[in-house]
């Protein structure tokens, strides 16, 4: 199937805010996370048949620390604490890849921080 943008700035956010002042994001902002474990962000992505797909989150992580965050699909564990590394800049955007489980109808795609120091900045998913 093509690949669809689904922007943060649209999504559910729990503790966290869109902003816009480091460049190159998509859409018309990005979501900054609150600096505290549990902040999240919250995609509903819609499948028409159940199975897995590909997953491309866009962030930027302009510390020197890893910014893990758990990604769930449903409620469910797809990848613990996976890592968002440093980008080098706050301006600077990378991909992190995850296979997802969908099922048929509204998915709900959840990345929460782990740790105090929150999530890194947050694009977009794409979905494929
Ligand atoms: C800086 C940066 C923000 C970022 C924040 C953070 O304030 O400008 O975009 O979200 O650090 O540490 O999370």
């Amino acid at each position: 199937p093509a690949a669809v943008d689904y922007q943060a700035e649209d999504a559910f956010i729990s503790q966290g805010v869109v902003e816009s002042n480091h460049t190159g994001f998509s859409g018309t902002g990005f979501v900054n996370y609150d600096n505290v474990s549990g902040s999240f962000v919250e995609w509903t992505v819609p499948a028409s048949t159940a199975g897995p797909a590909s997953l491309a989150l866009r962030y930027a992580n302009g510390t020197t620390l890893n910014r893990p965050m758990d990604m769930t699909v449903n409620g469910m564990a797809v990848s613990a604490a996976h890592p968002f590394n440093p980008t080098g800049a706050w301006s600077s955007w990378a991909m992190a890849t995850l296979t997802v489980p969908l099922t048929a109808g509204p998915n709900r795609i959840r990345a929460t921080a782990t740790t105090a120091n929150g999530g890194p900045n947050v694009d977009k998913i794409t979905v494929s």
